[in-house]
């Protein structure tokens, strides 16, 4: 949701501010601008649509500035339009804003500053704070921090904020609200965005900012104060991973990049995780036996792609744990009066760990007395700060809008924490467990193996690319993999998609299916393929009405019924997830493919939530 870069220091700025957008851009893609630190007037340049549009627009002699900000903005308040690009600014224009994230109390604000004068040219809530800190600015005597650390307390939402003026224009000042926001600490420059890939290239030094921090950087310093002007000491951590990771690597698309990454993605969040006496290894989840024994229920909170990864979370833990799992959309969760307590354990996943709904539901459970555990992929990201404890997986940065490899690496994650839990309250024996983390360091190579074998798949789906709707089927595990299937077709391919579990078929869906409906039916279904017998006869229910079915089988297994099998390799029904949902992801980016799609970065999308 809005991707926001800042750089001081004795480049030409306009290089590492547009390369930051550029690798922010999947936080959104409305449109793109720049401020530029020329002194005593800055530069500005905003333009609707995508970070090219902004780029063309810049003037060949574009003026040599050492310092500036730059907007990649997912809109809110106001259409994507160049007037409601960031940055926005006073009515002299020598100060700038930008922002992500929404200021709630806006329209008072403007209503007070036209009051004294203020004129507003945008339709966005961002524009209040370039006239409030413009004000606030003069009344502190030109201090852009002090204003900003003023104007912070007049506003109500979630916000980060950038700010430069023309009078100081080597001064950057930021600030964060349940949004994100990293200080990149160089060599005689600094910078400041929503995620540090923007600034990969030039630094792996990096600061966490914590809630209402205001951080001022200039060429040679960084400043970090509270509030009330306190300095705040700075919390550094090193990135670990290099900026070959934010690129595309000869891949047609990220999407397509992140899809061939998932085997090393599972083998790197699986490794060293079971001792050579078969425990378990989880320390970072920070519980003793005696706290794992008192769990009395688990609630797992997520959003989107990662709700499905908590779904699966559901069939493992309470099958090998034996501990009775809810699994809540993040935005509904707090809006109703959820049973917690201190025997409650919430599990909240999250790639990104900003998404705004999963971070409010969080606070509300731990508010009410809950533990919480996160799921994350992103390092010193807010879901982990504000969690109790956090599994990281180890995805590396996943750039595409379109969630692959993360879900696939937190469908691990949660099945380590059902082998923690079962061991420890002595539900599986270590012989069990042993087995079982054995079968799953197998997947990275069965995940390979489908991979190897996609191009069939791939022509197979370009012949569907003019249905105007598919269904997918799934029972047990194969139920939220079928929603992920529909998921990721909708959002890429912009088609129909829905997914049903397999039993309510008769209950109301059956009525979609016409003459040629595609349904993709998953056959891997329950212990013991207890209910591949129901998948079947669910196959022969849709193909009796006039479906085209498409069938995600497991080598070996009978099918009847099928216009076209797609196999992948045997695995225990719990684990299959992880690899019956690679095939649908492929289908899913060729089907964008095929209908001349934007696959990383699709239509009204943005790859990080932060707002409700
Ligand atoms: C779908 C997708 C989204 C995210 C959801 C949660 O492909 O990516 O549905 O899964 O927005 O995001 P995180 O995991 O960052 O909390």
């Amino acid at each position: 949701m809005c991707g926001i870069v800042g750089y001081t220091g004795p480049q030409s700025a306009i290089t590492p501010l547009v390369e930051g957008l550029r690798r922010l851009e999947y936080r959104g893609y409305d449109s793109a601008g720049i401020a530029l630190g020329t002194p005593g007037s800055l530069f500005i340049e905003k333009r609707a649509g995508k970070l090219g549009n902004l780029e063309g627009a810049l003037p060949a002699n574009l003026p040599v500035v050492h310092s500036g900000i730059g907007h990649t903005r997912w809109a809110t308040h106001g259409g994507p339009t160049d007037r409601n690009a960031h940055p926005h600014v006073d009515n002299e224009g020598k100060l700038a804003v930008i922002h992500n994230g929404i200021i709630e109390n806006y329209s008072e604000l403007k209503i007070e500053l036209e009051k004294r004068g203020h004129k507003f040219t945008s339709d966005t809530d961002t524009e209040s704070v370039a006239h409030l800190l413009s004000d606030l600015r003069k009344e502190n005597k030109g201090d852009l921090t002090a204003a900003m650390r003023e104007a912070v307390k007049k506003l109500r939402g979630s916000f980060t904020l950038l700010a430069i003026h023309a009078d100081a224009p080597e001064t950057i000042v930021g600030v964060r609200r349940n949004s994100p926001l990293v200080v990149g600490i160089g060599d005689g420059e600094n910078f400041m965005a929503s995620d540090v890939a923007a600034f990969i290239d030039y630094t792996k030094r990096a600061i966490e900012l914590g809630q209402d921090e205001v951080v001022t950087i200039t060429p040679g310093g960084i400043e970090i104060t509270d509030l009330s002007g306190k300095k705040v000491a700075p919390r550094e951590y090193e990135i670990t991973w290099d900026s070959a990771a934010a690129q595309k690597g000869g891949f047609s698309h990220f999407m397509l990049k992140e899809i061939f990454e998932q085997p090393k993605a599972v083998a790197d969040t699986l490794i060293g995780r079971l001792s050579d006496n078969n425990q378990i290894q989880l320390d970072e989840i920070h519980m003793s036996d005696k706290e794992i024994k008192a769990i009395k229920k688990i609630v797992v909170i997520a959003c989107g792609t990662a709700y499905h990864a908590g779904m699966v979370a559901k069939y493992a833990i309470e099958k090998w744990a034996k501990i009775s799992v809810e699994v809540e959309i993040a935005s509904e969760y707090r809006y109703r009066d959820p049973i917690i307590d201190a025997g409650t354990l919430v599990i909240a996943i999250s790639q990104s760990g900003e998404t705004m709904d999963t971070l409010m539901a969080i606070r509300h459970a731990k508010a009410a007395g809950a533990r919480v555990l996160a799921i994350c992929n992103t390092n010193s990201s807010t879901i982990p700060r504000e969690s109790d404890a956090v599994l990281y997986t180890h995805a590396g940065p996943e750039i595409a809008v379109a969630s692959t490899k993360a879900f696939l690496t937190q469908v691990v994650a949660v099945y380590l924490i059902g082998l923690k839990l079962a061991q420890v309250r002595g539900e599986l024996k270590d012989s069990e467990i042993h087995n079982l983390y054995n079968e799953m360091l197998e997947l990275p190579a069965k995940i390979e193996q489908i991979l190897e074998t996609v191009e069939p798949l791939r022509e197979l789906t370009r012949g569907f690319a003019q249905s105007a709707s598919v269904l997918f089927l799934g029972r047990n595990v194969g139920y939220p993999v079928a929603l992920e299937g529909a998921l990721k077709l909708k959002e890429l391919a912009y088609m129909h998609a829905e997914g049903f579990a397999g039993g309510e078929l008769k209950h109301g869906p059956i009525a979609l299916i016409d003459q040629g409906t595609p349904v993709i039916a998953i056959l891997p279904a329950g212990h013991d393929h207890a209910l591949d017998e129901k998948m079947l006869s669910n196959i022969q229910e849709v193909k009796a009405r006039g479906a085209r079915v498409i069938v995600i089988a497991q080598e070996g297994d009978k099918v009847v019924g099928a216009e076209h099998i797609i196999r992948i390799p045997v695995a225990s029904a719990l684990l299959q997830p992880v690899l019956a949902t690679v095939p649908l992801q492929v289908f899913a980016y060729e089907m964008a493919v095929t209908r001349g799609n934007d696959v990383d970065q699709p239509r009204n999308l943005a790859k990080s939530v932060t707002v409700e």
